[in-house]
């Protein structure tokens, strides 16, 4: 069995992520593995893309290697997908997996991304192995690694793959911005980063409706306007300095001309179930700032042109990345769905969160993923210090389960007195009357207020 790696870790040789299919080259002797570093090497195959195209085709089985970055996968990852659909390819009767290694945040969303455009490219796609970053250094995931490509072979065997969902998308209408522009309030700096071309007429019209209808100033930063010296390369030296080892000057274009600003709008054009290689450039850049939310509590808002009512992924990472980030979701107004009423909510909603300061306490998404953070940087707090700076200063310790001794104590007690038979009969009435104690007591407090 001929099986290509695609290695799309920036790191190439040394990614964490390759050992896993180094692993299973040894473990298999009858693979035979190719290993393409098309991420660290994103030059190269930008140049020229049959280099990977004619690499695809001889292998029976691909298998797209990589870390997670923000949500998705590396923006070089980004940039291989972007080339291989531009070139029109169809893989049909080639098999097609993924390996990731990350911390599991947000791992799902990145597999459905590459799972998706897996099935766009004709693959016959087999689930991947989404693995935390450490798991090749056990026992189990030495197992897991071994049990998941007898998986896979399994299901090439029998012609086992994820079914493509078939369906006509709908054509979006043409949209041309027809509000009159409201009175500008100078009170608050809104800033719309976009990566829209001029060939994004929809997009385009979108920021123009949205700055008619919205009572503040906006500015906008297209990110294709700044030279980027290239994507994130996961080198990690940010965490102790703060600095990005590129010298574009990412760090003070990204503080100073984005973030100081009091609300954010990002629009974009769905490219490939993402917001695209250049939007992705600028998130996995973001990593300059570690895991730290240091826009916590600003709103943000999205416009976007493409089939989003449709693309569940898509909709999972623009809100999770908003929860994650402590910011008030605006909502998402789209060309595929009435976009006059929904940039005009979108815009409201935005203007009422900028000028109250009004947020949501986050759901899943949000609770989840800092849960996720949290631990990760109370784990490596020597070597994360301005992470662990920030969390200790924010208070996103408090909930570590170690710190809740009084919660421990307590159930500690109802446990034991739960295990007393004539506790148990009586219980009923007293732990209901019990668990509500507490609001009592904040109803009382609310009536004397
Ligand atoms: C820019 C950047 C973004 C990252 N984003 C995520 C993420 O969203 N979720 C996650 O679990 N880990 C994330 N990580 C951690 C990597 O996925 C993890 O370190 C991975 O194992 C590195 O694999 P590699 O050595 O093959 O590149 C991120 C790391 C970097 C450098």
């Amino acid at each position: 069995m001929k099986v290509l790696i695609v290695n799309g870790s920036p790191k190439g040789k040394y990614s964490c992520t390759l050992q896993t299919s180094l692993y299973l080259e040894k473990k298999f002797k009858d693979c035979e593995f190719t290993v393409l570093h098309c991420g660290q090497q994103i030059r190269k195959y930008e140049k020229d893309i049959s280099l990977l195209i004619d690499a695809i085709n001889a292998a029976d089985l691909t298998v797209f290697s990589y870390p997670v970055y923000t949500f998705i996968c590396p923006s070089q990852l980004h940039k291989i997908i972007r080339l291989l659909k531009e070139n029109n390819c169809d893989f049909k009767g080639k098999f097609c997996t993924q390996i990731s290694t990350s911390k599991h945040f947000y791992d799902a969303t990145a597999h459905k991304y590459i799972e998706e455009n897996a099935l766009d490219l004709g693959f016959s796609y087999i689930k991947g192995l989404s693995a935390d970053m450490d798991d090749l250094t056990t026992d189990k995931g030495q197992k897991e690694a071994v049990a998941f490509w007898k998986y896979v072979r399994h299901c090439m065997e029998n012609g086992i793959a994820e079914q493509k969902i078939n369906r006509e998308l709908p054509a979006i209408p043409a949209f041309t911005a027809s509000a009159a522009a409201v009175e500008k309030k100078e009170k608050f700096d809104t800033v719309i980063v976009t990566d829209a071309e001029d060939t994004d007429l929809n997009l385009l019209q979108m920021i123009e409706e949205f700055k008619a209808v919205y009572p503040y100033p906006v500015r906008i930063v297209n990110l294709r306007e700044f030279p980027f010296d290239g994507g994130c390369l996961g080198c990690f030296k940010c965490a102790v300095s703060e600095k990005c080892v590129y010298k574009d000057g990412f760090d003070e274009y990204l503080r100073k001309t984005v973030q100081s600003a009091d609300a954010f709008v990002y629009a974009f054009r769905i490219k490939d179930h993402s917001p695209g290689p250049v939007f992705k450039t600028f998130n996995d850049r973001q990593f300059c700032n570690g895991h730290r939310t240091v826009t916590m509590g600003k709103p943000v808002g999205y416009l976007i042109s493409g089939h989003y009512t449709l693309e569940q992924n898509v909709r999972t990472v623009v809100e999770g990345r908003a929860q994650v980030g402590g910011n008030f979701f605006c909502g998402a107004a789209s060309d595929d769905n009435d976009p006059t009423v929904g940039i005009a909510a979108m815009a409201q909603r935005l203007a009422y969160a900028t000028e109250t300061g009004y947020n949501q306490p986050a759901d899943f998404y949000g609770v989840g993923g800092m849960k996720i953070f949290r631990d990760l940087i109370y784990v490596m707090r020597g070597l994360m210090k301005a992470d662990h700076k920030f969390y200790k200063k924010h208070g996103f310790y408090d909930d570590l389960p170690n710190r809740q001794l009084g919660r421990l104590i307590a159930m500690q007690l109802v446990g034991g007195l739960m295990a007393m038979p004539q506790v148990q009969e009586k219980a009923g009435t007293y732990m209901n009357e019990g668990m509500l104690m507490p609001y009592k007591k904040a109803l009382e407090k609310a009536d004397k207020e």
